[in-house]
């Protein structure tokens, strides 16, 4: 070793114990001991460009602030340029030992085991399914009347389009509404509704609570806002459940007619494990007209059937597109997919949604199409859909 490497090298030591100290001093109110006595914090490391990472094991009953109470406190060291925190699961299932992510130092990296953890965190992976989904204590969203999914089979077909225009919809309608962004691969619903604030911290110690933005009248929860850009890659079925499962405990929703979760594409375990996180009035599932895509949805109709969720109906999405100035409609990606399913599995259709440009343009602006273009061919049809699910969520049985 070189005098150069080895005075690195100790100043890499250095820089690992005084950001241990500052976890030290972050205190988990359930046991009253710091983070890192109570072995909460693993496999710290801080690389030679001051990238600090650390395992974080959440445990049960564990306020959520707390991993952002110890990524502050890291932040805070000279000499920590970022951080990067993977959280686990307190249902993570032990002694696996795949490391999230399976990070390594990188060269010249400083490696220190805080505690306990160190071990545990290594294992724990955070395969989607390899743990249950966490049940939220019963009067999470005691306050919520309804609760209804947009799923879709896959990604890019418009469920963040109509999860923020239903709930903008309702909003306008007078009900008091919530959006909760639960789609890690892609929260766009903050790009949506124009919304990059980060939400405010309330609450004693101990019992804070997020407070929810609030845009278009609607209430906002999601990813987007609290995580950094390359965190949620490393984010997994269980993991996202148990995110969830804060958002609805410890963020201050209030009293609400609806909410309206925009679920992560696709019908696979992470889907799975949401779905039985909340308990749904039903799922609306979006689709576009197109054969691939409407398989996509009969295997999502069946995975809400396995955990004995109502499919509220079918939206058929980018169904025609008139061209501008004529009278000529151009079905892109075909048309009546949608419909011919529903009455294949007997689910309501609930409408179908041209291309619009108006939907891009909405979006760009941060504003929902039925409050940005509400006579526009899209707003028109996304108020008709929209108006008809709330009729029809009245006729529901209630929740509880
Ligand atoms: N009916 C439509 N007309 C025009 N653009 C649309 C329409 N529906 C969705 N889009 C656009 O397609 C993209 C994907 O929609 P998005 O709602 O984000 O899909 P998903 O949430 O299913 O991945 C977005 O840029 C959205 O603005
Ligand atoms: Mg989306």
């Amino acid at each position: 070793m070189t005098p150069v490497e080895s005075i690195r090298r100790e100043g890499g030591k250095e820089i690992v114990r005084r950001v241990k100290e500052a976890l030290a001093r972050v205190v988990n109110p359930n046991t009253g001991r710091s983070v890192v006595a109570g072995g909460q914090i693993g496999e710290l490391k801080v690389d030679g460009e001051g990238s600090a990472t650390f395992v974080f094991s959440l445990r049960k009953g564990d306020p959520g602030v707390l991993v952002r109470q110890a990524r502050a406190a890291a932040q805070g060291v000279e000499g920590v340029r970022r951080v990067r925190v993977n959280v686990q699961l307190p249902q993570s299932a032990p002694a696996e030992n795949t490391a999230p992510g399976g990070r390594t130092a990188p060269a010249g990296g400083t490696t220190a085991a805080a505690g306990p953890a160190g071990a545990r965190g290594a294992g724990g992976g955070l395969r989607p399914g390899s743990v249950p989904a966490p049940t939220p204590s019963p009067d999470a969203l005691a306050g919520v009347k309804r609760v209804v999914a947009v799923s879709s089979g896959k990604g890019g077909v418009g469920k963040s389009m109509v999860a923020t225009n239903l709930a903008a919809l309702a909003a306008s309608r007078g009900l008091a509404t919530g959006l909760l962004d639960a789609d890690i691969y892609g929260p766009n619903i903050p790009t949506m509704f124009g919304e990059g604030r980060r939400p405010a911290v309330t609450g004693a110690k101990g019992s804070e609570m997020i407070v929810p933005l609030e845009a278009h009248g609607v209430r906002l929860m999601s990813l987007g806002f609290l995580l950094e850009r390359e965190q949620p890659a490393i984010m997994r079925g269980p993991l996202i459940a148990g995110i969830l499962k804060q958002f609805m405990e410890q963020v201050e929703w209030g009293r609400l007619d609806l909410m309206i979760v925009d679920m992560p594409p696709g019908t696979g375990d992470a889907q799975l494990s949401l779905v039985q996180t909340v308990e749904l009035d039903g799922a609306v599932m979006v689709t576009t007209p197109q054969k691939v895509a409407t398989g996509d949805v009969r295997r999502g109709a069946r995975m809400f059937e396995r955990v004995n969720t109502r499919v509220l109906g079918i939206v058929e999405n980018m169904c025609g597109f008139r061209i501008p100035g004529t009278a000529e409609i151009v079905d892109l990606f075909g048309r009546g997919g949608g419909e011919t399913l529903a009455n294949e599995l007997k689910l309501p259709f609930l409408g179908r949604i041209p291309l619009d440009i108006e939907v891009r343009r909405s979006g760009d602006l941060g504003r929902p199409t039925v409050v940005s273009a509400p006579r526009s061919p899209a707003g028109r049809a996304l108020s008709e859909m929209g108006d008809r699910l709330l009729g029809d969520l009245e006729r529901l049985p209630p929740r509880r």
